[in-house]
C-alpha cells in the first residue's frame, strides 16, 4: 500500500469528528504543491513523471517552529525537503542569500551533488514541511537510471544491425550513452565540422545530406557518424531532425573501448575461433557502413 493510500485510509477511518471532505483536500491540495515544487527546481524538472509521483509517495510531513534551523551548512545531508507553509531563511558563512516561501524545494543540493551542507537554512516562521529520506531519494533516482539502462540494453538488442554484438558490449554499450533529444530542422551533424560522436536513432527520422549525394532519410534504430569509429574527424555529411527525434549518442572513445580493435586484428590471434567470429561479425558491419 502506498502512503498516499495509506493517508487516505487514515482519513476514511479517522476517529473523530472531523469535516473528511477537508482532510481530504489538505491532502491533495499538499500534494499538488509538492509537485509543483519539484517541477519548479532547477535541478529536478527533468524529472520524470513517475519519478515525481514516487517521491511524492515518500514524502512525509513534519513542522518545525520559528527559529529552529533546519539544516547547518557543512553537515552530511539526509534530508530534501518542499516548504508547504511559512517561511525560511538562507544564508552562507553568516551572510543571507534568499528567503524561501511555500512551494519551494530546498535541501537538495547535498544529496544530489553527495557534497556537504552548502548553506544553513533556518525557520522566520514556524514552517510546515515535507520531507524525503536522503535513501528513499537516491533509490528512486537510480531505479529510474536502471529502468532506463534495461530499456537501452533491449533498444539495442532490438536493432538487426547491433544484434551480433556480444552480451556484455551490448551492455557496456547502454551504459555509456547518453540521450540527446533534437526538434525539427534542427543540425544533429554539419558536413565538414569536426565530431568524434556516433549516434542511434532511438525515435524520429532524420536527412542526411552530402555533397554530390542523394538525400537520404533514416529512422528508428539506423545510425550515423561512424567516422568516430574510423578514426577520421571530419563530417562526411549534414544530418538534420525531420520532426522531433531522440538519438542515443556515444562519444569515440567509449566506443573505441567497447568494440575496440575493429579495423587491427593482428594483437587478437590468441583469440577463439568464437570471439574471432564475433569480431569478424562486428568487423564487416561497421565497416559497411556507406
Ligand atoms: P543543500 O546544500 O543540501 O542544503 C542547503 C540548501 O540551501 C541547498 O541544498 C539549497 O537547497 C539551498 N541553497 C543553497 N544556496 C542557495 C542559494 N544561493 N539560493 C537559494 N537556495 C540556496
Amino acid at each position: 500500500v502506498s502512503k498516499c493510500q495509506k493517508y487516505i485510509q487514515l482519513i476514511i477511518f479517522h476517529p473523530l469528528n472531523v469535516k473528511k471532505e477537508k482532510l481530504f483536500f489538505c491532502l491533495f491540495r499538499s500534494s499538488d504543491l509538492i509537485q509543483r515544487a519539484l517541477m519548479d527546481n532547477d535541478f529536478m524538472k527533468h524529472l520524470e513523471h513517475g519519478q515525481i509521483l514516487t517521491i511524492m509517495d515518500c514524502m512525509r510531513p513534519t513542522s518545525l517552529t520559528k527559529g529552529c534551523c533546519v539544516i547547518q551548512e557543512g553537515d552530511d545531508g539526509s534530508t530534501v525537503y518542499v516548504l508547504e507553509e511559512g517561511m525560511v531563511e538562507v544564508t552562507k558563512e553568516g551572510k543571507k542569500l534568499c528567503s524561501i516561501g511555500p512551494g519551494k524545494v530546498f535541501g537538495e543540493l547535498a544529496i544530489l551533488y553527495n557534497c556537504t551542507r552548502t548553506a544553513t537554512v533556518t525557520a522566520l516562521t514556524d514552517i510546515k514541511l515535507w520531507a524525503i529520506d536522503r535513501q528513499d531519494f537516491q533509490t528512486i533516482m537510480m531505479r529510474t537510471g536502471l529502468i532506463k539502462y534495461s530499456q537501452y540494453t533491449d533498444f539495442l538488442r532490438s536493432v538487426p544491425s547491433f544484434q551480433s554484438l556480444a552480451e556484455d558490449v551490448l551492455s557496456k554499450l547502454a551504459d555509456a550513452l547518453e540521450e540527446t533529444r533534437y526538434s525539427d530542422g534542427d543540425y544533429i551533424i554539419r558536413q565538414g565540422a569536426t565530431g568524434d560522436t556516433f549516434f542511434i536513432i532511438s525515435d524520429g527520422q532524420v536527412r542526411r545530406t552530402r555533397r554530390q549525394a542523394a538525400v537520404k532519410t533514416l529512422s528508428k534504430g539506423d545510425w550515423f557518424g561512424e567516422q568516430a569509429l574510423k578514426g577520421e574527424d571530419v563530417r562526411t555529411a549534414s544530418v538534420t531532425a525531420v520532426g522531433d527525434v531522440t538519438c542515443l549518442v556515444i562519444d569515440r572513445e567509449s566506443f573505441k573501448q567497447l568494440i575496440g580493435g575493429l579495423d587491427d586484428g593482428s594483437d587478437k590471434q590468441h583469440d577463439s575461433d568464437e570471439v574471432k567470429a564475433k569480431r569478424q561479425a562486428e568487423a564487416d558491419f561497421f565497416s559497411s557502413v556507406s
